[in-house]
């Protein structure tokens, strides 16, 4: 693919309504009765208005019945504060506004049957790639070169033979197609980014420490306290068989997510940190002995790093760190330098919660398993950015937190193998997790209930099923191209703030950026962007190993979600460099 070169908007990406948005902005103020109108003449296009096919009727909950065919059952039409226009750095191009203006309704079209819409501003772009149903850099571009790259994007709209179809998508909400592709509307169904901080609109740039909530999974977890809340697996009446039949309904979706071949390979956890802890404690146990090693690499979290120290001090057992580059990237040959018949397990991270790196997990599953050694993957950072598949990555394990992935706090998942969950002794006793139990003996049920001793945080299982079903709805594949677009474009503009030096300059990047400016203290500049509204992470990130490798004890890191637009980052450019400019303190 080549790189169009289109007329000047680079903050385009928005779909429909954000192209509407644009030539708009121009014409006036906002009319929320406009946008009103333009994302009712959308929505009565897709599947589930009036002239559409009868949709599947959900059948999870009353909550969920009144759901529209779109992923969004909540009013699209009024934009939130965040997206006002901030004053544009020196040198960056005007983002998508969000005025609409009437003569833009005349681009919408009569249905989403394949037509791209672009708005008069934007006639004489050159066609789009009709394949792909996204504008995109060069494939061949990398996050490292884009302060190279001529940066040019329009803003398209989405339609559905563009739209990903995903064999996954959820079920309970009866989507017949994946709702176009809009960062605008995905954010609108986010209650908390319509907060004000400071004054100022709330811009959530700290997404790899936690992702917000959609109404959808709020409104999930409302229903399961009101209407089905009960112990699990344990009684005979109504509300028992309801909790339960939700929280075996969240395990399928997320085996689903994960591309796992039985629900019986999927363990809730609290999260990402229980679910390498339990591995460790578990698995690692029985398996390590003296002298054996465990690898991780110098990516990792602490949360990747702690158990398998405690368990090689308890053990005798080695462990071994796998180098980076100066980009941020693993050194495969010297990871595979590591691995030998003593190599027990390798632990990894598949994106860095601190650089942004992408790992190249698969290459390093197999080169593990030609040592005969296991692999646990950490998916912490990579679930909500990039397709999931267990079974093609061949893993051994795979944990990840719902947290991260649009669901609640106190949830996390562990994936297993079958086989090995069958021979992995459980790591605590209790309830739930026994078929019978007498002084003298206790037999354990299979797995998964087997690891999950006690009761286990149910309504918030079902909150993540909710979650996935949202990703489901959206397409993590849109969701991967759209935030590949954004760092790049992060990349780009941030590196016009003088004296702004990025952390980890890896070819594959996801979801996060890390950086230092020069003259300020990282948590100084977390706490100026928070007089203005933007939060991001500033600190060591739980990995300070590889802020060390670089040289630092803390970067500031802004992560990014499918609600993060340019305008965020604009916003972000904008406030580091008044700083910089010493106009802000
Ligand atoms: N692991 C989370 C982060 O990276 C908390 O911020």
């Amino acid at each position: 693919m080549t790189t169009p070169n289109f007329s000047p908007s680079i903050s385009g990406l928005f779909g429909l309504l954000g192209a509407e948005a644009q030539s708009a902005q121009a014409a006036g103020a906002p009319d929320p009765s406009l946008i009103a109108q333009l994302a009712n003449q959308l929505f009565s296009a897709l599947p589930g208005s009036a002239s559409a096919p009868t949709p599947k009727q959900p059948t999870l909950s009353p909550v969920l019945a009144v759901a529209p065919q779109v992923a969004s059952p909540f009013p699209l039409p009024v934009a939130p504060p965040t997206l006002s226009a901030s004053p544009l750095a020196p040198g960056l191009t005007t983002p998508v506004g969000l005025s609409p203006s009437a003569n833009d309704l005349r681009n919408v079209p009569s249905s989403f049957g394949g037509a791209l819409s672009l708005v008069p501003s934007f006639a004489s772009a050159p066609k789009l790639p009709s394949s792909s149903g996204f504008y995109f850099l060069d494939e061949a571009s990398s996050v490292r070169d884009a302060g190279k790259i001529p940066f040019q994007f329009d803003s398209i709209s989405v339609v559905p033979e563009l739209v990903e179809k995903h064999p996954n998508r959820t079920p309970d909400l009866g989507f017949g197609v994946a709702r176009p592709f809009d960062p605008r509307a995905i954010r609108n169904d986010f209650p908390i980014l319509r907060e004000q901080v400071n004054g100022k609109p709330l811009i959530w740039l700290d997404n790899a420490a936690t992702t917000q909530k959609p109404q959808a999974v709020i409104d999930r977890l409302t229903y399961f306290y009101e209407h089905e809340n009960s112990n699990i697996h344990r009684a005979a009446h109504t509300l028992a068989a309801r909790a339960t039949d939700a929280y075996e309904a969240a395990r399928e979706k997320v085996r689903g997510f994960l591309n796992a071949g039985s629900v019986d390979e999927i363990i809730f956890v609290r999260g990402t940190t229980e679910g390498i802890n339990l591995v460790a404690k578990s698995w690692g146990a029985q398996n390590v002995g003296a002298g054996d090693e465990i690898i991780i690499s110098w990516l990792e979290h602490h949360a990747n790093i702690v158990p398998w120290q405690q368990l090689a001090a308890e053990k005798g057992a080695k462990l071994r760190v796998a180098p980076v580059d100066d980009d941020g990237q693993i050194i495969l040959e010297e990871y595979e330098k590591l691995l030998n018949s003593r190599t027990k397990i390798v632990s990894i991270t598949q994106v860095s919660n601190a650089l942004g790196t992408v790992v190249p997990v698969r290459e390093m599953i197999a080169a593990a398993h030609r040592h005969g050694a296991r692999v646990l993957v950490d998916g912490a950072q990579s679930v909500s950015h990039r397709r999931t598949d267990v079974q093609a990555l061949d893993a051994d394990f795979f944990v990840f937190s719902g947290h991260k992935v649009f669901g609640p706090t106190g949830i996390g998942v562990v994936y297993g193998k079958k086989a090995l969950l069958d021979e992995t002794p459980p790591w605590q006793g209790g309830g739930n997790m026994i078929a019978d139990v007498t002084f003298e003996k206790t037999i354990y049920q299979p797995s998964p209930a087997k690891f999950e001793a006690g009761t286990g945080n149910i309504a918030d299982a079902v909150g993540l099923g909710a979650a996935i079903d949202y990703v489901n709805s959206i397409g993590i594949e849109n969701i991967s191209r759209y935030e590949h677009e954004l760092i790049v474009y992060a990349t780009r503009t941030l590196q016009t703030v003088p004296g702004l030096r990025i952390i980890g300059t890896a070819k594959e990047k996801a979801g996060v950026l890390s950086f230092v400016l020069e003259g300020f203290k990282t948590e100084e500049v977390g706490a100026l962007l928070d007089k203005e509204g933007i939060a991001v992470r500033s600190g060591h990130h739980c990995a300070q190993p590889i802020l060390r490798r670089f040289g630092l004890e803390s970067t500031v890191r802004p992560s990014f979600a499918p609600y993060t637009t340019c305008e965020d980052i604009d916003a972000l450019v904008n406030a580091l460099q008044r700083i910089k400019g010493g106009r802000n303190h």
